[in-house]
């Protein structure tokens, strides 16, 4: 069948996958073009979608005319609000909110009202892609139009208290904020902004809506099929049995594909009207407004430190933003609750409705931003003592979880800041701005963070075959955005099975498999993997039962837990000569497999513990003293992230996190033009992403930790740590470099230069 994956041969100990620096089990497909992405499957009589957008960010749409469009060759259907099948949904209302984090109200052609600039209005179906695209131009539109609002600084006064932030408490206080700034002998009292950005995965979202009767199957490029299967179900009224949802690749994800948006109904609803399987692919600038984006976050700091540096207070005081009609939370304080064990800490989270399209989870989010903010502002308070940063750090080290007083899991936070600071040569640096300098006369400068983020983990089950030719086929529902889900899985059952990985099959993605969570939260691995390895051996556990009860094994009359299994091998732990292979046992019993599914869930252990991921970012830049330039030199990680399932795949996600970073602190930045809501650099020619160039050599150690309370592997998500810290550590290189503080993302050369 498509998309199989062939695991390489390894040298590999039996029993020892997990950890090995594996290949990507779908690499060779992937390089040679054989990867079926969900635009990419094979599909008789598909027609191609085209979206149509709003030109405007908020109003009512009065007329709609169509008919050119309409008799454009190869045009078979334009579906707008006028004519789309009803659904059996209600419009969204403002003020309004989904029901759940990884649900969105969506805009689904249902009703004429705009709510955002990009929001999609209309869609042409036709017999091919270009056709559809150029009939989508014609359909004109008029509006009644309102006036929008697209300027958080002007609605600081409509700011709310939501409920939550995203899924923690909206504030948070310990002892007295102001009783603390009070006693401080250094402080530091600063805002730090960070502005819209667009996520842009390589793989813009992509659907393909396949109808058979009340039947739909979606080849959807998602982070979470049974996420968008649950929403297709309750869209169309269908049970969620009828709706099958299919993502076997995913060339990156990063939050934006974590929810069902509108394209995915839109799809399903224009295929059931045209009564053929429809294509949609967002065009890339489609992607800025109606697939989420991280927000932008003005955060006020106030940090307060006694002479010795022990902090005596630490405020967090956050404004976001979210959409007229749905509400996503960034949640920038909620690392700050957790960092330093201050006495007096107080944060707060208060958003601000737009019309915009709705905000979304973005890696790492909360703890990107927000340690852009903590951390830019404990090198400040460091100057402000003076203290070295690392040893302002060390003396507010938080030995327990400051907020909930719960020990640690696990952390390794300090190995984190001595392995990282000696790899680099923090005791290089000299502390005064400006004092170091390149024989060319750049500017250098040295910065240090702290990365953070919190260990999820959800409920998963999974489900592992033993087959009569010696190989195991191994499934869990869930996703790979391109991090290493087929790998790491099918090392993580080959060691529970008892086999090599080349002789394990790992699929996943498809909704008639054993349901798994979200990949999302740097969830999967804990998650998705603690499933998998139960799976694995449960039905090895079922062969060594089978065994000893069978009269004609030479296990026979052993106790279970004096059997084990490597490389397929039964044996007696005491006479390791006495066994036999999965393989004879199969055949004697004349059985098509041993299969085993379970599920495997969290415990209690979050009542007992607080379960982060910590590490430690140092970073080197030369600026250039005229024109402001900052190149990035080179980025030192230490991480403490529990097991590594896999050391090369560990280290790419880390790799990717820190570019992410980079990004951040220097290029990203979605522009809106204030008096119109739209996006004016909605293309990757505008809105810019780290390329190769901007990109210096980038050291990740991991620093050895076990952490036996998190979940069954030990394993503490690494999709999103990367991210956090990198941001503080450029800009504190900045400061280090220039004397100039740069409080607003990104890092530009004219914030650099003084002449913002
Ligand atoms: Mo991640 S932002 O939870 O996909």
């Amino acid at each position: 069948m498509d998309n199989t994956l062939a695991p390489t041969a390894a040298n590999i100990e039996p029993g020892k996958a997990i950890g090995q620096p594996l290949d990507r089990v779908d690499g060779r497909l992937k390089v040679t073009g054989g990867a079926k992405y969900s635009a990419d499957m094979p599909v008789a009589d598909v027609a191609y979608a085209a979206l149509i957008m709003s030109t405007i960010a908020s109003g009512t749409i009065t007329g709609i005319d169509a008919r050119e469009a309409e008799a454009q060759p190869g045009v078979i259907k334009v579906i707008t609000p006028a004519n789309a099948l009803r659904l059996p949904t209600q419009p969204p209302s403002p003020g309004g909110k989904a029901a759940r984090p990884q649900e969105r109200i969506l805009q689904m052609l249902q009703d004429p009202k705009v709510l955002y600039q990009n929001q999609p209005i209309g869609v042409v179906v036709a017999d091919t892609f270009e056709r559809a695209t150029y009939a989508a131009s014609l359909v004109k539109f008029q509006y009644d139009e309102k006036k929008p609002r697209t300027d958080m600084d002007h609605q600081k006064e409509n700011a709310y208290k939501p409920e939550k932030a995203n899924q923690d408490p909206t504030d948070s206080k310990r002892g007295d904020l102001s009783a603390g700034m009070s006693q401080a002998a250094a402080k530091v009292t600063e805002y730090y902004v960070t502005p819209v950005e667009n996520h842009n995965p390589m793989e813009p979202h992509a659907t393909l809506s396949v109808w058979e009767g009340d039947h739909l199957t979606v080849y959807d490029a998602t982070q979470g099929i049974f996420g968008v299967r649950k929403v297709l179900s309750e869209t169309f009224g269908l049970p969620a049995d009828n709706v099958r949802v299919v993502s076997h690749f995913l060339g990156g994800g990063f939050g934006c594909k974590g929810s069902a948006w509108s394209h995915v109904v839109i799809s399903a609803l224009a295929a059931k009207q045209v009564g053929r399987p429809v294509k949609l692919v967002l065009e890339r600038r489609q992607m800025f407004g109606m697939v989420g984006y991280r927000p932008r976050t003005e955060q006020h700091l106030q940090l307060g430190a006694a002479h010795d540096g022990a902090m005596t207070a630490t405020g967090h005081n956050v404004h976001t933003q979210t959409s007229s009609f749905d509400e996503f939370v960034e949640p920038s304080a909620t690392a700050t609750r957790i960092l330093y064990a201050s006495p007096n800490a107080e944060t707060s989270h208060r958003v601000i409705r737009l019309d915009a399209g709705t905000p979304t989870f973005m890696r790492a989010p909360g703890e990107a931003s927000g340690t852009f903010a903590l951390e830019s502002a404990m090198d400040e308070l460091a100057y402000a003592l003076p203290m070295d940063p690392i040893a302002l750090r060390l003396k507010n080290y938080a030995e327990k979880d400051p907020d909930s007083g719960k020990p640690w899991s696990s952390k390794s936070l300090r190995a984190c800041y001595q392995t990282a600071s000696e790899k680099f040569g923090w005791a290089k640096r000299t502390p005064t701005p400006g004092s170091m300098k390149t024989e060319g006369g750049k500017l250098i400068g040295y910065g240090m963070a702290t990365a953070t983020y919190p260990t999820h983990r959800s409920a998963a089950s999974a489900s592992a075959k033993l087959l009569p030719d010696g190989t195991a086929y191994v499934q869990a529902g869930t996703q790979d955005l391109g991090t290493g889900t087929y790998t790491v899985m099918t090392q993580t059952a080959a060691d529970a099975l008892g086999l090599p990985p080349e002789r394990v099959r790992f699929e996943l993605g498809d909704t008639r498999m054993p349901q798994t969570p979200v990949s999302g939260g740097s969830q999967t691995a804990a998650s998705t993997g603690s499933a998998v390895q139960a799976a694995g051996r449960a039905a090895k556990a079922q062969a060594i039962a089978l065994a000893v009860a069978d009269t004609a094994s030479p296990l026979y009359g052993l106790n279970p837990d004096a059997v084990d299994v490597t490389a397929g091998q039964m044996f007696s732990k005491a006479d390791v000569t006495k066994g036999e292979t999965y393989t004879a046992l199969i055949a004697r019993h004349n059985l098509p497999n041993i299969e085993a599914e379970t599920q495997s869930k969290p415990g209690t252990e979050k009542d007992e513990y607080a379960m982060h991921s910590f590490g430690a970012v140092f970073a080197e830049v030369q600026v250039d003293p005229d024109f402001g330039e900052v190149r990035i030199q080179r980025i030192v990680g230490a991480y403490g992230v529990g097991n590594i399932l896999n050391a090369k795949t560990a280290r790419s996600q880390l790799l990717g996190g820190v570019v992410f970073g980079i990004g951040m602190a220097l290029l990203e930045e979605t522009v809106p033009d204030l008096r119109t809501g739209r996006v004016m650099n909605a293309d990757l020619a505008e809105y810019h992403v780290p390329v190769n160039a901007d990109v210096p050599e980038i050291d990740i150690t991991f620093v050895p930790e076990t952490d036996p309370f998190v979940n069954p592997l030990g394993v503490k998500g690494i999709g999103e740590i990367g991210i956090t810290g990198v941001v503080a550590a450029i800009a504190n290189a900045v400061y280090h470099a220039t004397g100039r503080r740069v409080r607003e993302l990104p890092i530009t050369l004219d914030k650099v230069t003084g002449l913002a």
